[in-house]
């Protein structure tokens, strides 16, 4: 079985990792962290990089880091994963969705004057699959109605967009680079991974202090177990951060591998009929976290039935997201009561991803673009 994801880990992790556990340091403290934390966000072009536990966290942090009151709104898209709504949710605050652009999957900008009320307070982009959201227009729509950004960026390490376009502050900068807060996965299947880990990013040095606070209990400045507020354990381990350093040390590569895997299977299935592919805009260069394909209705599949055909193949592949919007837990909370969003609706039910990661080789993507080629007739 060819498998959707492998991590792909070497010498150097274990050099890290063995230096942890040979020196004690396996805790939240450790020079790993820092220096993790530090390249991480020198990477993305930031002040400050705040490492946690996991990319849910790191939004729940965020959204909290802007004092969100109760029956504030977030505006977010409904095609992702429920972390993004749950962070809201955290808070007593309203997650306001909306639908996904047809092709590059990410949140539907134009849906976005038609959700403000007086109430929204801030918006979340997600960077779908690694490709990146058109953020000119999202930081235009944010600056005209004060809203913050809490970006998403678990999905798209090293992913590239083409900022300020047409202007003399045109230049291609990283996913991650634009939110008040940024946030970032760094679970087994993200092109870096910590095994579970998650990072926010700040240009305000006020707002990394209080997020590294708040993930460490937020004990007392002066007397250490005497708390002004309620924190969370939050904390990523020197252990994991060693994984990351050892793998931000070849990071150019492994954004270069995967958007070789992407550009491999354009290659192979470009012009298959029934089957749509990722795009990539002009002003984009994804990193193909995983590479999606929507099925045409008029295939007679839906994506169960093809990844069921798929894996009798020796392929295995994951359905694509299935939105907020239609999450029976929250509809059961009285939430997006008869809301349909049709782009997202369609996705879920037609799209899944295939094999992706580090380790795949030419051959792999052979052989399931062979089986792929197979079931979709
Ligand atoms: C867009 C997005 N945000 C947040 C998360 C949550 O990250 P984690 O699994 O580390 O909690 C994920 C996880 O895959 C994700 O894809």
């Amino acid at each position: 079985m060819i498998p959707v994801n492998t991590p792909l880990l070497g010498a150097r992790e274990l050099e890290l990792v063995s230096e942890c556990v040979r020196d004690g340091w396996i805790s939240s403290v450790g020079k790993f962290i820092t220096q993790f934390e530090e390249g991480w966000a020198r990477y993305c072009e930031r002040k400050a990089g705040v490492a946690v536990a996991n990319g849910t966290v790191a939004l729940e942090l965020a959204l909290k880091c802007l004092d969100l009151a109760p029956g504030d709104e977030v505006i977010l898209p409904s095609f992702t994963i429920m972390s993004c709504a749950l962070a809201v949710l955290r808070h007593g605050a309203v997650p306001v969705v909306v639908d996904a652009d047809p092709e590059t999957w990410c949140m539907d900008l134009d849906a976005l004057e038609s959700r403000l009320t007086p109430k929204t307070r801030a918006i979340m982009p997600v960077h779908i699959y690694g490709h990146p959201v058109d953020m000119d227009r999202v930081t235009a729509f944010a600056a005209a109605h004060r809203l913050a950004i809490v970006e998403d960026a678990a999905e798209a390490h090293g992913a590239l967009y083409l900022a300020a376009r047409g202007t003399d502050d045109e230049r291609w900068r990283k996913a991650g680079s634009f939110g008040d807060v940024s946030c970032f996965s760094f679970y087994a299947n993200k092109p870096v991974t910590t095994g579970e880990g998650g990072m926010l990013l700040f240009d305000d040095d006020r707002l990394a202090l209080r997020a590294r606070s708040l993930r460490n209990l937020a004990f007392g400045a002066l007397r250490r177990f005497e708390h002004e507020e309620l924190g969370y354990n939050y904390r990523m381990t020197n252990l994991q951060a060693a994984l990351g350093v050892a793998q931000l040390e070849r990071i150019d590569a492994i954004v270069a591998k995967k958007r070789q895997v992407g550009h491999g299977y354009r290659e192979r299935l470009e012009g298959l009929p029934g089957v749509q592919l990722p795009v990539e805009r002009p002003w984009a260069k994804s990193v193909y976290w995983m590479y999606g394909l929507v099925l045409d209705e008029a295939t007679g599949l839906d994506a169960t039935r093809c990844a069921a055909r798929l894996k009798e193949r020796g392929v295995e592949t994951r359905p694509f997201f299935h939105g907020i919007h239609a999450q029976p837990v929250l509809k059961a909370r009285g939430l997006f009561r008869d809301l349909r969003l049709p782009v997202t609706e369609r996705l879920s039910r037609q799209g899944l991803y295939l094999p992706s990661g580090l380790t795949l080789a030419e051959r792999d993507l052979d052989q399931v673009v062979a089986a792929l080629r197979e079931v979709v007739r």
